[in-house]
């Protein structure tokens, strides 16, 4: 299966990240190379590039994409371990970083991994299907289909998807799997598409099932999780005038983003009742991008991807 994915915002990503030669950089999303590339480009030949995904099939993409430059190490692992990451690889005291998040094009179009609602292959949905960990347990799609009860069905198809109909469409799984077990991305396509068909009479502009699929992969990479870990850790290795870039596809992941940056930015963090600071915390970050950038319509015409990335950026002080 070829891999392949279009960077999105490459131009802006640049323009924010500033890479300039010499300079030290960190990918936290390699994906297919597009980003590395281009921040390899500038940093040559004198920088150093450190780029990590838990996939191994964007880190093969990746190298064939990269095959000209030296400077580069790239990493098989999760962004949540980027502390312990950089360090093994002496990148401390960088000049940028960035996380370009979700999953790529390559991914979402190879069926086998069941992350498409047109897959026809296993529901895994799993970014990495080996880690440098090798510790954690494996936790796909259809384990969670086949064996979390109703209630926690349910959280996780209204918190990750914010699917309006969670309830009665984690009632339909449990009724499903009395029968025999989800194996399928079109067996659960059937059943989400059922309980719409029940629920709303009109056509809706998405697959009834893209808030389910959403949710599922959040609740397998622990997406949220991750990023809520790994964005203080990337902070702390950034030296002074150094940005983190942050690319997110949906609310969630942008609402972590937004606070983060907006808790570093300030001061004082205690409450606002409090007469006097407790928390002696300073400010870390200045908020570069006060609303997230866009893409621009030419290259949502060109990549309808980039129509729901939201760019944020903000600089180590
Ligand atoms: C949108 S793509 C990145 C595309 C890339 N910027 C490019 O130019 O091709 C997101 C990538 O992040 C990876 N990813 C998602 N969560 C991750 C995590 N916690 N740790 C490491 N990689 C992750 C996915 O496997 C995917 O390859």
């Amino acid at each position: 299966m070829q891999y392949s994915h279009t960077a999105v915002m490459s131009e802006e990503v640049i323009h924010y990240l500033k890479p300039k030669s010499g300079g030290k950089f960190i990918d936290c999303t390699l994906g297919g190379g597009g980003h590395s590339s281009a921040i390899l480009e500038r940093i040559s030949p004198t920088g150093e590039l450190l780029s990590i995904d838990l996939d191994s099939t964007a880190i093969t993409a990746a190298k064939e994409q990269t095959k000209k430059y030296k400077n580069k190490i790239f990493v098989q692992d999760s962004f949540k371990n980027i502390k312990k990451i950089a360090h093994v690889h002496k990148f401390n005291k960088i000049n940028g970083i960035l996380f370009d998040l979700g999953l790529s094009s390559g991914q979402l179009q190879d069926h086998s991994r069941g992350f498409s609602f047109l897959s026809q292959g296993n529901l895994d949905m799993r970014f990495g299907t080996s880690s440098s960990e090798g510790e954690e347990p494996i936790l796909t799609a259809e384990t969670i289909l086949n064996s979390y009860s109703q209630q926690q069905l349910h959280e996780i198809f209204k918190k990750f998807g914010e699917e309006k109909l969670a309830q009665p469409i984690s009632k339909k799984i449990i009724e499903f799997r009395k029968q025999h077990l989800i194996s399928s991305p079109e067996e659960l396509v059937e059943i989400i598409t059922e309980v719409y068909k029940k629920y709303y009479k009109g056509k809706s502009k998405i697959n009834p099932a893209t808030k389910v699929f959403q949710a599922l992969r959040i609740a397998v990479n622990d997406e949220l999780e991750s990023l809520a870990k790994a964005l203080p850790d990337a902070l702390n290795l950034l030296s002074k005038g150094g940005r983190i870039v942050v690319i997110s596809y949906h609310s969630l992941e942008d609402k972590i983003v937004k606070e983060f940056f907006k808790l570093e930015s300030r001061d004082c963090i205690c409450d606002p009742q409090n007469p006097t600071c407790q928390c002696k915390h300073k400010k870390t970050l200045k908020i570069v991008t006060k609303k997230p950038i866009m893409a621009t319509d030419q290259e949502v015409a060109e990549n309808p991807r980039s129509r729901s990335a939201k760019l944020r950026v903000a600089e180590r002080v």
